[in-house]
């Protein structure tokens, strides 16, 4: 939630910060702004709306200069105004913030500060640390500082007192934070700072950054420090110090990322969404190369960093995830029943994080996170860690915090996505976790020749997904048929199961229509009380050990005259004698239907979304990574 990015340097930072935004705006879209510092003034533009108004505004009233902040936001404290969009400025007028996260303790800081005089303009509780900062500045100034000279130097030592008051702002925070600070008087440095808020640091020839995340700053360096958190930057134009909040020195760690420009282009296709459901056959080879042995009939998934023997030792498991992610987890909770044998347990980190179950020695937790960033799971696996356990991950964003923090994982080579609704990365977390059945499987009961089966099998998906986007004009034409209903049922059983749950997620997040997932069978336990003949019902009908049981579900639809949409297997023609529309996808092994089964619904999701008229990449108050609780 919120993307931020600083540039200092020799170029047109409006310009660096405008394009860094637009990449960043899928982390929220509700209001964005910039500061740039120009000859030891402000420069203040913020706008209600997408960065497209921003870059309006910047028309009607251009900036210029070489250092400044920006930011995208999503409100949380505070409705989306001009008035609260970020830079937020300190009572001095001379300090500027942007943040991403909550402080949790903003009323008391505030009620403190007004007691001191303090004026506030916004609701948000951004302006109070805004404010604090200032006003240990100031107090640096009263003790006569030497380092709040005014533009003293060009290096980071010009900004001493600036880093100092935010770390001892920063000391009196209790919340999440990254942060990215100007001084109006010191417009040779930016002051950066984390915890529980993604920010890195990107290294320039002549310039330096600060972002959310690489995507923002790709274009100009592949050279970054990810800060962990507690970690203070300051930055100038050829230099960079990190320190800890107790002003510890850190010596930081530059990475080299890999990460094509052109990865985060839609190219031909009008939507990221289309253009990332399109990537999926990629995606999920991706997945499996290099992963897969024949000869033993298993996989190899070297990054868990655990022996045969520990792997072994495992005797229950749980994973976690919040959104899409929890849905590949609860596919992945039948893949490892079945192939695997071991008893799994899948948990939204929301919950899982607060709730103090017993958790017995030889359990790995799993968290799935396309971001690594997401505040729930993130918090879910340092809590697992505190208590000693393995800690794994499946993770796209190499270098995020999550990867950072397990004890090993699986990284998913989905390259990015920025869609705000996931689909190229679940069928990649679905691949990951049924390469890990496999291998979990081969090392207790399952026979070589069933993990070849399944391997094999699982080689064939992308090709079999390839046969499935050709008949996205015919998706097209069904979503024609629907797109006017107010509520949909989706209903699967078994393996396909969570992906009813998706396919309701999907039509959801992306088109406002009211949907709901849920077993076939268990709807007659409620849901069925919805059905009418303006409800379609979504069901996955493909041939597996439950395909007569569905169809009997199908049949009591049916009896109540509610319209049915089928995902059928290939050549069943007794389901055309039922549904009033089919969906033919190639057959392929139960386990791993769910890989094919949901391309069509999030592709049904997508013509619905787009027929009423809704921005599909930027769905209303949703924002792709959640970093606030
Ligand atoms: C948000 C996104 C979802 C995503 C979920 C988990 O809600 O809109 O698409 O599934 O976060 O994100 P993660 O990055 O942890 O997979």
């Amino acid at each position: 939630m919120c993307g931020i990015i600083g540039y200092i340097g020799t170029k047109s930072a409006p310009n660096i910060i405008l394009e860094g935004l637009r990449r960043l705006e899928y982390r929220g879209y509700d209001s964005a702004g910039l500061c740039i510092l120009n000859n030891g003034k402000f420069e203040l533009r913020k706008k209600t709306g997408r960065i497209n108004d921003l870059a309006a505004l910047l028309r009607q009233q251009p900036v210029t200069g070489t250092a400044g902040i920006g930011h995208t936001r999503w409100a949380t404290h505070g409705p989306p105004t001009d008035q609260n969009a970020h830079p937020h400025l300190d009572q001095s007028g001379k300090i500027a913030l942007v943040h991403n996260g909550v402080i949790e303790n903003h009323q008391q800081l505030k009620e403190r500060l007004l007691a001191k005089g303090h004026k506030f303009v916004s609701q948000t509780d951004t302006e109070v640390l805004a404010h604090l900062i200032g006003d240990y500045y100031a107090e640096l100034q009263n003790c006569g500082s030497p380092d709040t000279r005014v533009g003293a130097t060009t290096s980071t030592t010009d900004g001493a007192a600036l880093t100092e008051a935010v770390r001892r702002a920063l000391k009196d925070v209790v919340g999440t934070y990254g942060i990215a600070v100007v001084h109006a008087d010191h417009p040779n440095v930016i002051v950066g700072a984390r915890r529980g808020s993604p920010l890195l640091l990107g290294v320039g020839r002549d310039e330096n950054f600060l972002a959310s995340d690489v995507s923002a700053i790709i274009a100009h360096t592949r050279r970054v420090v990810y800060l962990n958190d507690f970690e203070i930057v300051t930055l100038a134009r050829d230099d960079f110090q990190v320190s800890t909040i107790e002003a510890a020195a850190v010596s930081p760690q530059i990475r080299e990322v890999e990460f094509a420009a052109e990865e985060v282009e839609r190219g031909k296709f009008p939507h990221f969404m289309l253009k990332e459901i399109f990537e999926q056959p990629r995606a999920v080879e991706n997945a499996f190369r290099g992963r897969i042995s024949h000869q033993e009939g298993t996989a190899r998934l070297g990054g868990l960093n655990l022996t045969p023997a520990e792997l072994r030792a495992v005797d229950r498991m749980i994973l976690i995830g919040c959104g899409t992610a929890l849905h590949a987890a609860m596919v992945g909770e039948f893949l490892m029943e079945d192939l695997a044998r071991i008893p799994t347990e899948i948990d939204c980190a929301s919950e899982c994080r607060y709730r103090n179950a017993p958790v017995e020695k030889n359990t790995l937790v799993f968290a799935i996170s396309q971001s690594g960033e997401t505040i729930d799971s993130l918090a879910a696996v340092r809590e697992f860690r505190r208590k000693g356990h393995k800690t794994l991950g499946i993770v796209n964003v190499v270098g995020s915090t999550i990867a950072r923090e397990v004890d090993g994982g699986t990284y998913m080579h989905a390259g990015p996505e920025i869609g705000v609704a996931a689909t190229k990365t679940f069928t990649s977390q679905l691949t990951i976790l049924t390469l890990l059945a496999v291998l979990m499987g081969r090392m207790r009961h399952l026979a070589a020749t069933r993990g070849t089966e399944i391997l094999k099998e699982l080689e064939q998906i992308p090709g079999k997904m390839e046969r499935i986007l050709q008949q996205s004009a015919a998706i097209a034409a069904i979503a024609k048929k629907y797109c006017e209903a107010n509520s949909f049922l989706f209903l699967a059983r078994q393996y396909n199961f969570p992906i009813a749950l998706e396919g309701a997620l999907k039509l959801k997040e992306i088109s406002y229509i009211h949907a709901e997932g849920y077993p076939a069978a268990e709807m007659k336990h409620g849901p069925i009380a919805l059905v009418d003949p303006r409800t379609p019902s979504v069901f996955i009908c493909t041939k597996n050990a439950v395909y007569d049981k569905v169809m009997a579900n199908i049949e009591e639809v049916k009896a109540r005259k509610g319209p049915v949409i089928a995902v059928a297997s290939e050549g069943d023609e007794e389901i055309r004698k039922k549904a009033d529309d089919v969906i033919y996808i190639p057959d392929t092994i139960d386990c791993l239907q769910p890989l094919l089964t949901v391309v069509p619904l999030q592709l049904l999701a997508y013509h619905i979304a787009i027929l009423r008229g809704c921005d599909v990449d930027k769905p209303r108050n949703l924002a792709k990574s959640v970093t606030v609780e």
